[in-house]
C-alpha cells in the first residue's frame, strides 16, 4: 500500500523544493516532514531529563482522534516522521498503531528512544521497514548511565548486539543506528570512548552530541551546563572529532566554546562534514546563504519542509520554536500552514531581522549553522539593537500570558 502514494510523496517534495527555492510564503504543497510526539509518558526518570522533576503520574499519550486527523490531512505527502517529545515514544499505549500507519503510507519512521522497550521483534520489525533508530546513551561506563538513566549500559548493548545481528541477516536495510549524547559535567570525559565504542562496537552511523536545555532542571543539575566548564567540554570535543574523523564516524557537535583558537576552524570542519554527508533531511544537506554578508551562514527549510506536532495537535514550526502556529485537531491543516504566522515566519526567517528563536537556534542546519553566539558576534549595532527590541517584546507577551492565567 506505502507505494501507492509515491506519486503523491514525489509531487509533493517537488512542489517543496520550489517552494523553498523561491522563499514563497505561501507553501503550495504540504510538510514533507513532521516530528509526530506521541506521549509525554515515559518508563524512566533520568536525571537530566525535565519530566523526572514534574509529578510521577504526569504525561498523556496523543489521543486516537488527534492522530487521525493528523494522519488524514498529512500521511498520504509525507516522506518522513520523526516520532519524538518528552516522553518515550514505544511507552505510548498506541505505538503500534501509529507505526503501522506510518507503514502502510510509506513514510520512512525514525525516532529516539531510551532502548528499554526494544524487543528482538521490535528489532527486526524496524530494520525490516528501514527505520532510523536513534538510541540515548549518556555514558561510555555503566556506573554513570545507571546513575544518569537508572539503567545498565548491559541492557542498552544487548539491544544494540541484536540490531546488529538482524541487520547483518538483511543488508539491503536502509534502517541505521545513531547514538545521541547528552553532554554535561559528570559524563563529558567519557565521550571520546563512547566515540570509540560507536564506531567500532557498535557501527553506529552517527552520534550527536547535545548540551543540557536548563528548562525545569534543579539548579544542581544546571549547575552541570557545559558553559560552566568551557576549555574542558572544548578540549573533548577537539578529541572527540579527531578520533570521529579518524574511526569515519558521524560526530554532530554542538556550539564549541570557542576559548581556543583552534575551535573556530574544528566548527568550520565540523559543518564541511556535515554537508558532505548530506546528514540531514532526507539526505537533502545544507543550505548555505545565499548572501555572502550576511551573518548567517545558512538557510534554514524548517518553514517549508515541516512542522512539529505535539500530543494535543498543537503545531510549531520545528523543536526550537517555542511558538505554538496552531491545533491541527481542531482546525484545517492548511489553514495553519498557511496562515499568517508560517507565512510571516517563511517571510523573515532570511530577512536582516530573522525571529529570535531563529537567531538563538543551536541545530547545525538552522541559520546560525549551530553557533548563535558566532552569528550575534557579527552584528552590526543597528541589528543588536534590533536583537534587544526582539527580546523586550517577548518578555512582554511573557509578563502579558502569566498575567492572564
Ligand atoms: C526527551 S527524550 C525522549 C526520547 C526517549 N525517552 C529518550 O530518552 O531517548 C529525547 C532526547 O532528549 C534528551 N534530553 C532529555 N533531557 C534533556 C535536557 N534537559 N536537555 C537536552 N536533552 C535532553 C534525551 O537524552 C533524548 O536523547
Ligand atoms: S527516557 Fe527520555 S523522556 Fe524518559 S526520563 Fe529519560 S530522557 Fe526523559
Amino acid at each position: 500500500m506505502g507505494n501507492d502514494f509515491a506519486a503523491i510523496k514525489e509531487e509533493n517534495f517537488a512542489r517543496f523544493r520550489r517552494d523553498f527555492d523561491g522563499q514563497r510564503p505561501v507553501c503550495s504543497g504540504l510538510p514533507v516532514q513532521i516530528w509526530l510526539e506521541t506521549t509525554t509518558r515515559c518508563n524512566l526518570r533520568c536525571r537530566i531529563c525535565p519530566r523526572r522533576y514534574g509529578p510521577a503520574d504526569e504525561g498523556r499519550d496523543m489521543p486516537v482522534e488527534v492522530f487521525r486527523r493528523i494522519e488524514e490531512a498529512l500521511f498520504p505527502a509525507l516522506t518522513h516522521i520523526e516520532l519524538q517529545g518528552w516522553g518515550e515514544p514505544m511507552f505510548a499505549e498506541n505505538f503500534e498503531m501509529f507505526y503501522e500507519s506510518a507503514r502502510r503510507h510509506g513514510i520512512r519512521v525514525s525516532f529516539i528512544t531510551n532502548g528499554t522497550l526494544l524487543t528482538r521483534e521490535w528489532l527486526e520489525r524496524f530494520v525490516r521497514d528501514g527505520v532510523g533508530l536513534m538510541l540515548s546513551v549518556d555514558a561510555a561506563r555503566d556506573a554513570t548511565l545507571r546513575d544518569l538513566r537508572g539503567i545498565g549500559l548491559d541492557r542498552i548493548e544487548s539491544a544494540i548486539r541484536q540490531y546488529n545481528e538482524i541487520k547483518s541477516a538483511m543488508p539491503a536495510s536502509r534502517s541505521n543506528l545513531h547514538i545521541v549524547f547528552v553532554g554535561i559535567r559528570r559524563n563529558i570525559e567519557q565521550l571520546p570512548e563512547l566515540v570509540e565504542r560507536a564506531a567500532t562496537q557498535w557501527h553506529a552511523a552517527s552520534l550527536l552530541v547535545v548540551h543540557l536545555q536548563r528548562a525545569g532542571l534543579p539548579a544542581e543539575v544546571q549547575a552541570e551546563h557545559l558553559a560552566n566548564n568551557p576549555d574542558l567540554a572544548d578540549a573533548v570535543f577537539g578529541e572527540a572529532f579527531d578520533l570521529a574523523r579518524n574511526l569515519g564516524l558521524m560526530l554532530e557537535l554542538p556550539p564549541l566554546f570557542g576559548r581556543r583558537p583552534e575551535a573556530d576552524a574544528r566548527r568550520q570542519a565540523m559543518a564541511a562534514e556535515a554537508e558532505k554527508q548530506s546528514f540531514h533531511y532526507c539526505g537533502l544537506g545544507l543550505f548555505r546563504s545565499l548572501d555572502p554578508r550576511s551573518p548567517y551562514p545558512n538557510r534554514c527549510p524548517d518553514p517549508w519542509l515541516k512542522a512539529y506536532i505535539e500530543i494535543n495537535g498543537s503545531v510549531r514550526p520545528c523543536c526550537a520554536y517555542g511558538r505554538v502556529f496552531g491545533n491541527a485537531a481542531r482546525q484545517p491543516f492548511g489553514e495553519i500552514w498557511n496562515g499568517p504566522l508560517y507565512q510571516r515566519l517563511r517571510r523573515k526567517i532570511h530577512s536582516r531581522i530573522p525571529p529570535l528563536f531563529c537567531r538563538e537556534c543551536n541545530i547545525i542546519y538552522g541559520i546560525t549553522g549551530g553557533n548563535p553566539d558566532a552569528c550575534m558576534a557579527r552584528l552590526g549595532r543597528w541589528d543588536r539593537a534590533m536583537v534587544w527590541a526582539q527580546w523586550a517584546k517577548r518578555k512582554w507577551h511573557v509578563f502579558q500570558e502569566r498575567r492572564a492565567k
